[in-house]
C-alpha cells in the first residue's frame, strides 16, 4: 500500500523517515529548497542520537500521490485549503485521508472538500522540527492516535493496514473511537501550553514547572474545557488537565511548533487553537479571558507590535 504525505515539514518528513526506514511505500509531496535538498542528498532523520539519511521519492507536483492509497496531511492547518484545492486533481478517487493538524477543524475541511472520501483525524505527540533543508530533529515522542471521522473511514479496512505499517515503523498508534473528544483532548493540551510557550521562548516542561504560569496554563485549558463541554463534546474531563500537567512536567525540551513558527517569522496557527476556544464561546454568549488575551498577545507578536 503506498503511502503519500502532503508536506515535508517535521511531522511530514519524521513520519515519512520513520516508514521509509521499515520499508514503507512512501511519496513525499515537498517544495522549495527542502524538494532540492531531498533529491540531492535525501531525507537526513535525526532521532535519538542516530542520524540516518534515507532515499525519498518527492515532488512539489501534487499528481505524484496520484497512485497513492492513503494520503497523509502534513501541513499547518493554515496551508491546508490551499493544499486541499492543489490535492483535488491529483489523488486518485478512493484515497483515504489522514490529518495529523493540530486544532479541530482540519478533517471537517477534507470531508467538505472531499465529500466521497474515507476521512480519518489524527492526532500526532511528537516534538520535531526543521533544521536544515531535508533535516529533521526528533526530540519527543512521535505517538499518533487517530478515529474515522466519517461512516467511510470507519468502514475501511486500510485504517487497520495504516495503523499496522505505523507499528512496524516503531511508531506508538492507538485508534480511538470518538474523533472529536480526541481532536479536543490535544487542543487542550495546545491551548495551555503553544501560545505561552512561544510568547516565553521557554519550554513546557518549564512553563508547567513553574507555578505562576503553570496556573495561566490551566486557566486556558480549564476555559477550553468548559467550551468543548458546552459543544457537547463528550468524555472530557478535569482529570485530562491533571494528566496534561503531569505528562508535561516530564517531557523533554520540546519547542511547540508556534514557537518554531515565530521564530522563522511564519504565521502561527493561533487563530485555530486558542481563537478556536475564543470563536466557539462568542458563538455561545461565554467569556474565556485567558485565552482571548493569549490571542492578543500572540497576534501583537506576530504583527510586530
Ligand atoms: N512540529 C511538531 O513538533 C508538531 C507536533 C504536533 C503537531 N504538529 C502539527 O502538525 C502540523 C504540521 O506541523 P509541522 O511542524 O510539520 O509544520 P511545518 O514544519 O511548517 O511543515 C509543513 C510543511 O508543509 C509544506 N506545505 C504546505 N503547503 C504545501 C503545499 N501546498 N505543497 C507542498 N508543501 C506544502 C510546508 O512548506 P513551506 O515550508 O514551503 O510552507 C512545510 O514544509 C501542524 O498542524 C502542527 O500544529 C506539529
Amino acid at each position: 500500500m503506498r503511502i503519500g504525505i502532503a508536506g515535508a515539514g517535521a511531522v511530514g518528513c519524521h513520519y515519512a523517515a520513520a516508514l521509509i526506514g521499515s520499508g514503507a511505500d512512501v511519496f513525499l509531496l515537498a517544495r522549495g529548497e527542502h524538494l532540492q535538498a531531498l533529491r540531492n542528498r535525501g531525507l537526513v532523520w535525526e532521532s535519538n542520537g542516530q542520524c540516518r539519511t534515507l532515499s525519498v521519492q518527492s515532488d512539489d507536483d501534487a499528481s505524484i500521490l496520484r497512485s497513492c492509497q492513503i494520503i497523509v496531511l502534513a501541513c499547518k492547518v493554515t496551508q491546508l485549503r490551499t493544499m486541499l484545492d492543489q490535492l483535488a486533481t491529483s489523488v486518485g478517487e478512493q484515497a483515504l485521508f489522514l490529518t495529523l493538524q493540530n486544532g479541530v477543524v482540519a478533517p471537517e475541511w477534507v470531508a467538505a472538500r472531499f465529500p466521497d472520501a474515507p476521512v480519518v483525524a489524527g492526532t500526532a505527540f511528537i516534538g520535531a522540527r526543521l533544521i536544515g533543508p531535508g533535516r529533521i530533529l526528533h526530540t519527543a515522542a512521535g505517538g499518533i492516535r487517530m478515529a474515522a471521522w466519517n461512516t467511510l473511514a470507519s468502514k475501511d479496512e486500510r485504517v487497520v493496514r495504516l495503523k499496522d505499517m505505523l507499528r512496524k515503523a516503531g511508531v506508538p498508534v492507538r485508534i480511538e473511537q470518538d474523533a472529536l473528544s480526541m481532536l479536543w483532548r490535544k487542543l487542550l493540551w495546545n491551548c495551555g501550553f503553544n501560545a505561552i510557550t512561544a510568547l516565553t521562548r521557554r519550554f513546557a516542561k518549564d512553563i508547567a514547572a513553574r507555578t505562576e504560569t503553570a496556573q495561566v496554563a490551566m486557566d486556558a485549558m480549564h476555559e477550553a474545557l468548559a467550551i468543548a463541554r458546552a459543544l457537547g463534546v463528550r468524555g472530557l474531563g478535569d482529570e485530562d488537565v491533571r494528566k496534561h500537567m503531569e505528562v508535561t512536567l516530564a517531557m523533554g525540551p520540546v519547542k511547540t511548533s508556534m514557537w518554531q513558527d515565530l521564530e522563522r517569522g511564519r504565521p502561527t496557527e493561533i487563530d485555530y487553537i486558542n481563537g478556536q476556544i475564543v470563536r466557539d464561546a462568542q458563538a455561545i454568549g461565554q467569556d474565556v479571558p485567558v485565552n482571548r488575551m493569549l490571542v492578543a498577545l500572540m497576534h501583537a507578536v506576530e504583527g510586530g507590535v
